[in-house]
C-alpha cells in the first residue's frame, strides 16, 4: 500500500477585538516600551473581552480555516485542539468547539503541551492520518493566556497575549508532513508553571492562585538550547539540510530566542516569519497564528517547505517539518 500523508489545505485564525499595546502597560506597571521591545520583539498584544473564551476564538479560527478549505464540517473525522487555557475543565474545549461547528460524532480531544500545543496536536493528527484512522482533520492551537497573568508582575505580564489558529488536514498520497518530533521534560517544572489546580487545589490569593510562575532568564537558555537540538534532529529525521527549507515558522515568544534559532539554521531573518511583535506569546496560539498569517499575507506558497517549532512549560518542545 503507497504510503499515506497528512496535508495541510487551508489555515485560520482569531485575534481578540482589543489590543493592548506597550504604552498602555506603561501605566499599569514599571516598564517601559523600550524595556519590552529591546527584550522581546513585542509592541502590542490581543486580549481577550470579558466573557470570550479560548472557545470563541477557537472557533473562529476554525471557521476559517474550513471556510478557505471548502470542508464542511460534518466531514472532519478528527478534532485535536492545543490548549492549556481551556474554557472548562471539561468537557474538553475540542467537544465544545465540535458541537458549535455542528461536526457532532467525530473524535475530539484536547491537547495540553503548553506553548508545543498546536505541534503537539500537529503531530497526533499527522499520525491517526497516516495509519489510516482519519482523512479529514481539524487542528487548533487557542488559548486565554491572558487569564493566568497577573498585571502587577512585570517580569511577566508584558509577554502574553491571547489568540488562535488552526488548519485543516487531509489524507493525500504525496507530502504533506515529513515528520514531527514530540519530546518533553517534566525535570524542569519549577522553571515554568501554574501552581494551582483542581487536584492540588486553589488559594485564597487574587484569580485563587491560578497565576504563571516563571523563571525567564533560566527559560530563555534552555529554550535555546533545547531548539538548537531540536531543529538538528528535525533535519536529519526528514533527510534535509538547512537550505531546504524555505521558511522557518518558530513559537513567538521572544524575538532573540527566533533569532537565535535562525542563526543555527543558517537562515536570513527574512526567511523567518515573526508575528510577535504584534501578537506577543499566545502560547498554543502562536504558531498557527503565525502560520496563518504567512499563508494569507502570500509569504508563503503551495510547494514550499515550511519548519514549524515551539518551546514551553513542562518543558515540551516540539517540530514539523511540512510540504505547504
Ligand atoms: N520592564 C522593565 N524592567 C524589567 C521588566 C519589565 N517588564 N521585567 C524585568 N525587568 C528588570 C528585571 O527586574 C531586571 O532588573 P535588575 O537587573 O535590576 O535585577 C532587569 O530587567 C533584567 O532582567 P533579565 O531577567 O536579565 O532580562 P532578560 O534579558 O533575561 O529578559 C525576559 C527577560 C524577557 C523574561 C527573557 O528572559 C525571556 O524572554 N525569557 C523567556 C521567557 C518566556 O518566553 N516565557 C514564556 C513561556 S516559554 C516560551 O514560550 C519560550
Amino acid at each position: 500500500m503507497p504510503p499515506i500523508y497528512a496535508r495541510i489545505i487551508a489555515t485560520g485564525s482569531a485575534l481578540p477585538e482589543r489590543v493592548v499595546t506597550n504604552a498602555d502597560l506603561e501605566k499599569i506597571v514599571d516598564t517601559t516600551d523600550e524595556w519590552i521591545h529591546s527584550r522581546t520583539g513585542i509592541r502590542q498584544r490581543h486580549i481577550a473581552a470579558d466573557g470570550e473564551t479560548t472557545g470563541d476564538l477557537a472557533l473562529q479560527a476554525a471557521k476559517n480555516a474550513l471556510e478557505a478549505a471548502g470542508v464542511k464540517a460534518s466531514e472532519l473525522d478528527l478534532i485535536v485542539l492545543g490548549t492549556t487555557t481551556p474554557d472548562l475543565i471539561f468537557p474538553s474545549t475540542a467537544c465544545l468547539v465540535q458541537h458549535r461547528l455542528g461536526a457532532n460524532g467525530c473524535a475530539a480531544f484536547d491537547v495540553n503541551a503548553a506553548c508545543s500545543g498546536f505541534v503537539y496536536a500537529l503531530g497526533i493528527a499527522d499520525k491517526f492520518i497516516r495509519s489510516g484512522q482519519s482523512k479529514k482533520v481539524l487542528v487548533i492551537g487557542a488559548e486565554t493566556l491572558t487569564r493566568m497573568v497577573d498585571w502587577t508582575e512585570r517580569e511577566s505580564c508584558v509577554l502574553f497575549g491571547d489568540g488562535a489558529g488552526a488548519v485543516v488536514l487531509e489524507a493525500c498520497d504525496e507530502p504533506g508532513i515529513y515528520t514531527t518530533c514530540l519530546h518533553a521534560d517534566g525535570g524542569h517544572k519549577d522553571l515554568l508553571y501554574n501552581p494551582v489546580g483542581v487536584s492540588v487545589g486553589f488559594t485564597d490569593e487574587p484569580n485563587h492562585g491560578v497565576r504563571i510562575r516563571m523563571s525567564g532568564r533560566e527559560v530563555f537558555k534552555v529554550a535555546v538550547k533545547t531548539l538548537d537540538s531540536l531543529v538538528e534532529e528535525t533535519l536529519q529525521a526528514a533527510g534535509m539540510q538547512e537550505s531546504d527549507i524555505d521558511w522557518l515558522i518558530p513559537h513567538q515568544a521572544n524575538l532573540r530566542i527566533i533569532e537565535a534559532t535562525a542563526k543555527r539554521l543558517k537562515m536570513s531573518m527574512d526567511r523567518v516569519i515573526v508575528t510577535v511583535d504584534k501578537h506577543a506569546n499566545t502560547s498554543s496560539g502562536s504558531v498557527p497564528l503565525a502560520l496563518d498569517y504567512a499563508v494569507r499575507s502570500g509569504k508563503v506558497q503551495r510547494g514550499q517547505n515550511l519548519l514549524l517549532e515551539a518551546f514551553g512549560g513542562g518543558f515540551t518542545w516540539a517540530s514539523a517539518l511540512l510540504r505547504y
